[in-house]
């Protein structure tokens, strides 16, 4: 006993070794206590306390070094050592999403659209009811998204950045000239194409005169910066409540350069986005004479658009977070 009261470490290596002489698996205390099997059936009980008392010495003795090498590191501690090489940091980059978001946001910046922004978790009007789509409407169908409450105005996670029009509409003076980046939601199986988070892009020009020429201008021009010079377009008739005409927009496939190949399914074409001329209803909802201002508005996926730019099959990847997808992109900060 008076032994162990003698002992000494001074590194947390040294008292772990020490630990380990005493009272690992092997160690000199763990084998009397082996021993103590076969020892007289009369000697048993004075034998136990002794043992006892012994152990608990051991591992008081292992606590109070520990804790005067916590209280006093000194030199010899190695969590102390200067002359030990530092960890190495590793630089992170920035994730493809952030990339492709931030380089369709400069496009438009350099058109004159300023940044807006609005909240993810939303209500109904914002997101459906000032778009011009009635409760009811068949079009909600495609957007089904996870609701927090329920009632008149419900609120819920927005199914798209076209909520942010609304906010602007009421608040911003005319004309309107905005690009709303932002996540969004939507209550989707999530497989290679379809998740229940994704982000989007979304578009809003309003003045006197806008036209429809102007909306195919701006798409154009966004294209060809986007995925080179001789990007063509084509606006195919598609249906949005909240605009009128609405159209689908393609780009030429800039990898077979129109040709047709397994990335653009032989069509030679790719969907990019949405947009049509701001419906007079939803001008008209939010304050605005439609009979002074017309509008065009556009809406975009950045995941499908950084898909296309680097050729990534299953949309999963952008949120899994696994180093060795991340690292393919020339990203760092
Ligand atoms: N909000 C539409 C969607 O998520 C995309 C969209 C289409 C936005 C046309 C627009 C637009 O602003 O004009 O499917």
């Amino acid at each position: 006993m008076a032994e162990i009261a003698e002992l000494t470490a001074q590194k947390e290596s040294e008292i772990e070794e020490l630990r380990i002489r005493l009272m690992g698996k092997k160690g000199e205390i763990t084998q009397l206590f082996d021993d103590f099997r076969n020892v007289l059936p009369e000697q048993k009980r004075e034998l136990g306390q002794v043992l006892n008392t012994l152990k608990v010495a051991a591992s008081q003795k292992i606590d109070e070094l520990r804790e005067v090498l916590e209280q006093n590191p000194g030199e010899s501690s190695s969590a102390y050592d200067l002359t030990k090489p530092g960890d190495l940091v590793e630089l992170g980059g920035r994730h493809p999403i952030s990339v492709t978001r931030d380089e369709i946001l400069s496009i438009f910046n350099k058109f004159g659209y300023v940044l807006a922004e609005g909240p993810e978790i939303e209500d109904d009007w914002h997101v459906f009811g000032a778009l011009n789509f009635p409760p009811e409407h068949p079009a909600r169908d495609m957007q089904d998204t996870f609701f927090i409450t329920s009632g008149d105005n419900p609120v819920l996670l927005r199914t798209h950045t076209s909520s942010v029009q609304v906010r602007a509409m009421e608040k911003m003076k005319l004309p309107i000239r905005i690009v709303c980046p932002g996540r969004v939601f939507r209550n989707e199986a999530i497989s290679a194409r379809a998740h229940c988070i994704f982000h989007q892009v979304e578009g809003l020009y309003i003045d006197k005169k806008v036209s429809f020429a102007d909306l195919k201008q701006a798409v154009l021009l966004f294209a060809r910066e986007m995925f080179g010079e001789e990007t063509q377009i084509r606006l195919r008739p598609s249906y949005f409540p909240f605009t009128e005409p609405s159209a689908e927009v393609d780009v030429s496939c800039n990898i077979c350069k129109g040709k047709g190949c397994n990335i653009c399914k032989g069509t030679g074409w790719l969907e990019i986005m949405g947009c049509g001329m701001v419906d007079p209803n939803v001008l008209e909802a939010n304050g605005i004479d439609s009979t002074q201002y017309t509008g065009f508005a556009f809406g975009m996926g950045i995941e499908r658009i950084a898909m296309l730019k680097w050729q990534v099959k299953d949309l999963r990847h952008y949120f899994e977070n696994d180093i060795r997808f991340l690292k393919e992109f020339d990203t760092v900060i």
